[in-house]
């Protein structure tokens, strides 16, 4: 964790922000593409946690002192306030990824039953009232998303993407990320970017879809890491009163934050 508050930012590198279970894997993919100009052969041979390893994980430093790949690309689930003296001055390039908050729970109430260095998740209603109490790891995801998207105003080395976005338009938000990271594609590169990043190849990409874990650390036989993939799960698990619950509570915490997410399709 030091590590990372104290991390020295080159203004080369590249660092991914997400509150977990936002698409930020989804992201390290497109990243490492549109790095290697949509030439897979990285993103199929290095694990995205050493190509894009957590700056608060324990092995984040060793990895970054033996990678050699350029640029740097780092990745964080770290709030605002603990990043940002490590940030300041950076001309690091910074991508926010958010995704709809009852996709997140849901996904990340699957991600609890399979990861066995998370507490179990307990019944679905008692994990959606930790996730909207912000006591999950990470906490809370209102505080996440409005500090570190209302930061747009004022740096402009970030961008904010959000996972709808990706789904939806998977080919301009590729070209949108190309451009902030001045690494401008042609169409061919395109094509392979969005090929290499599609939910079916990163499901077969064992190296991001956590199937050379140990089942000890992450049991596919609860949930998979690559599950569903779509807007509106959150839709099979929420009921009618726990949507209502979590409408209330969205919308007084979210009341000056000008964001408008797309919960379904
Ligand atoms: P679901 O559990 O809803 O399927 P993160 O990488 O932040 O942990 O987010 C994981 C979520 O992103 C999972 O959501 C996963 O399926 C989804 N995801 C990963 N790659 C994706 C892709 N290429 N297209 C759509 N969803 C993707």
């Amino acid at each position: 964790m030091q590590f990372a508050l104290k991390f020295p930012f080159q203004d080369t590198d590249i660092l991914i922000v997400s509150y977990p279970k936002s698409g930020t894997t989804w992201m390290q993919e497109i990243v490492g593409l549109i790095t290697n100009r949509g030439d897979p052969h990285l993103i199929q041979t290095v694990p995205n946690w050493t190509r894009a390893p957590w700056l608060e994980q324990y092995y984040a430093a060793a990895v970054l002192e033996a990678s050699s790949i350029i640029p740097r690309v780092v990745t964080t689930h770290l709030h605002h306030h603990l990043l940002a003296p490590a940030l300041h001055g950076s001309k690091a390039k910074v991508i926010y990824v958010s995704r709809n908050p009852k996709d997140v729970a849901v996904s990340f109430y699957h991600y609890h039953k399979m990861a066995n260095f998370l507490p179990g998740p307990g019944t679905f209603p008692e994990f959606l009232n930790q996730f909207l109490e912000g006591t999950l790891c990470f906490g809370s995801w209102f505080d996440h998303v409005k500090d570190w998207s209302s930061q747009t105003a004022t740096m402009n080395n970030l961008l904010h993407i959000t996972y709808e976005e990706m789904w939806l338009n998977i080919r301009g938000t590729i070209k949108r990320i190309s451009s902030f990271l001045q690494n401008p594609l042609v169409e061919d590169e395109i094509n392979n970017c969005v090929k290499h990043s599609s939910f079916s190849s990163m499901k077969d990409n064992k190296m991001v879809n956590h199937t050379t874990i140990p089942p000890e650390i992450i049991d596919h036989s609860k949930s998979s890491f690559m599950r569903k993939g779509m807007i509106g799960d959150w839709k099979n698990m929420f009921t009618e009163e726990q949507n209502q619950h979590f409408q209330n509570i969205f919308k007084s915490k979210m009341q000056n934050c000008p964001l408008e997410f797309v919960w379904e399709v």
